[in-house]
């Protein structure tokens, strides 16, 4: 059933990117490593490598996945592993990985305990951050704590730089195989602001 909705926004968002999608059709390029020679094991290896064993990513640019709500996660791997959603590091690792193996790596870092503070915090920047993030009413989808649900990332404790990195694509209308409703959520906010914003998301510890 997850699956299915996982499919379904799949296809919801190819039908949303249909134009960006007919300029990059070598979204199915074969790989140096073939990934058919993986096993589950290597593959989560893989995984770690970049995203960290207790999913918690120590690397600029990587997010961090542990204990992000299983369904987004089921989501995004099924968007990379179509090539919807480019993630050119990631090119290959999911190709013709099956949907049981999807699930099983979502259920797996979805369980482990979500991130500390990612960074130390800066009292006025948080502050500033918190108060749009109040007024711009982040908290009603990704619930008050930021800790996601469902289909709602996990903003509580993420890496700084790929908060910051992910609103400014949704602000610029370049977030390739994203939600649209995110878009709105930022419509309007400078760079400063998503700045101020990441900070503070970045910094809170957030529930379980
Ligand atoms: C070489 C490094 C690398 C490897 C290996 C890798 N990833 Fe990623 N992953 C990334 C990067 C970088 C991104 C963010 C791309 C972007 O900017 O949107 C990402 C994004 C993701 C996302 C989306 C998270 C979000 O918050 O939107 C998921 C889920 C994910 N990876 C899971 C996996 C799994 C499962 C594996 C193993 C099969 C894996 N990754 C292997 C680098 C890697
Ligand atoms: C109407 C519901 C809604 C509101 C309001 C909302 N978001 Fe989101 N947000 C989402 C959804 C759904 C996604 C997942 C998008 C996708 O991957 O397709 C998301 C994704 C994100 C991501 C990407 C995280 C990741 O790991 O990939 C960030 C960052 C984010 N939201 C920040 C915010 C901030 C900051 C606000 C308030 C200014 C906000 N959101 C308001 C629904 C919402």
């Amino acid at each position: 059933m997850a699956l299915a909705r996982a499919a379904a926004a799949a296809v919801r968002a190819f039908a949303a990117l249909g134009a960006a999608l007919v300029l990059a059709p070598q979204v199915a390029q074969a790989q140096a490593s073939s990934p058919a020679a993986q096993t589950p094991a290597t593959r989560r290896a893989a995984c770690d490598a970049c995203h960290g064993a207790d999913g918690i990513s120590r690397q600029g640019g990587v997010p961090s996945l542990a204990g992000q709500p299983r369904l987004f996660l089921e989501n995004r791997l099924v968007l990379i592993r179509e090539g919807l959603v480019d993630v050119p590091t990631m090119k290959g690792l999911l190709e013709g990985v099956d949907d049981a193996e999807l699930v099983a790596l979502a259920r797996h870092y979805a369980a482990l305990p979500p991130p500390p503070p990612a960074v130390p915090r800066d009292a006025a920047r948080a502050g500033r951050g918190e108060r749009l993030a109040e007024r711009m009413l982040c908290g009603s989808c990704h619930l008050s704590d930021q800790r996601g649900r469902d289909q709602i990332p996990r903003l509580a404790g993420q890496r700084e730089d790929y908060l910051l990195a992910t609103m400014r694509q949704f602000a610029t209308g370049q977030a390739r195989g994203r939600d649209t409703t995110m878009a709105e959520a930022v419509r309007g906010l400078a760079d400063a602001d998503l700045a101020d914003l990441a900070h503070y998301l970045a910094t809170l510890a957030g529930a379980p």
